[in-house]
């Protein structure tokens, strides 16, 4: 199974994904194929190079429209033939033409316990209503914004002391494991959709 990854920052959740492939070739079932991002310079691009791998970068400002950009990105993706497009930490919410050509095999990783804390602060914002636990969730992206159907959660205590930063590195650590092992069932087509319902099968 081919996976495109789409990452905007530091690309640790791209490295679990490389460290597992690395680790178990066959094991996991899929391999990275590209990495894109929304801009140049970041950390998680220099993850991709170091391990050999084609990168893309389509930046916002580079196109006349939000509707160019997302269909400039979906053709920079579809070039590598995806089977699963993953977004690890991409900050930007794609379009149309992105969703008509990936949705159902295009998922995303949010730091929060999803419907809860949606967007782009979802720690900061469990952080400061004071929430006990949160987490992180991996779902199929839909039109909306981290609004698509659940495939699965981890929980993470919040600790009193914690500022966005512990909180959000705890969080991580978790996320990191959740992603590479939704992938890996994805690539095993060890999940079937009820209606939102997304259920594993025993594979
Ligand atoms: C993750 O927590 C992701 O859910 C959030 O940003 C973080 C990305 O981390 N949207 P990294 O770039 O994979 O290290």
């Amino acid at each position: 199974v081919r996976l495109v990854v789409l990452v905007s920052g530091s690309g640790t959740n791209l490295q679990a994904l490389l460290d597992a492939v690395a680790a178990d070739p066959e094991g996991l079932g899929a391999r990275v194929v590209a990495v894109g991002a929304d801009r140049s310079g970041i950390v998680g691009l220099e993850r991709a190079e170091r391990a050999g791998l084609p990168t893309f970068v389509c930046r916002v400002k580079d196109y006349g429209s939000r509707d160019a950009w997302d269909r400039a990105l979906a053709e920079a993706t579809a070039a590598y033939e995806p089977d699963i497009v993953v977004s690890a930490g991409f900050m930007k919410i794609v379009g149309k033409e992105f969703l008509a050509r990936f949705g159902g095999r295009y998922i995303n990783t949010h730091p929060a316990l999803l419907p809860s804390f949606p967007g782009a602060h979802g720690v900061r914002d469990a952080l400061a209503y004071g929430a006990k636990v949160t987490g992180c969730t991996v779902h199929f992206v839909d039109e909306g914004v981290d609004t698509g159907p659940v495939i699965a959660q981890s929980v993470v205590e919040v600790l009193d002391g914690d500022d966005e930063a512990a909180l959000h590195e705890r969080i991580k650590q978790v996320e990191r494991t959740l992603l590479v092992e939704v992938v890996g069932r994805l690539a095993r087509n060890g999940y079937r959709i009820e209606g939102r319902k997304v259920v594993s099968r025993d594979c």
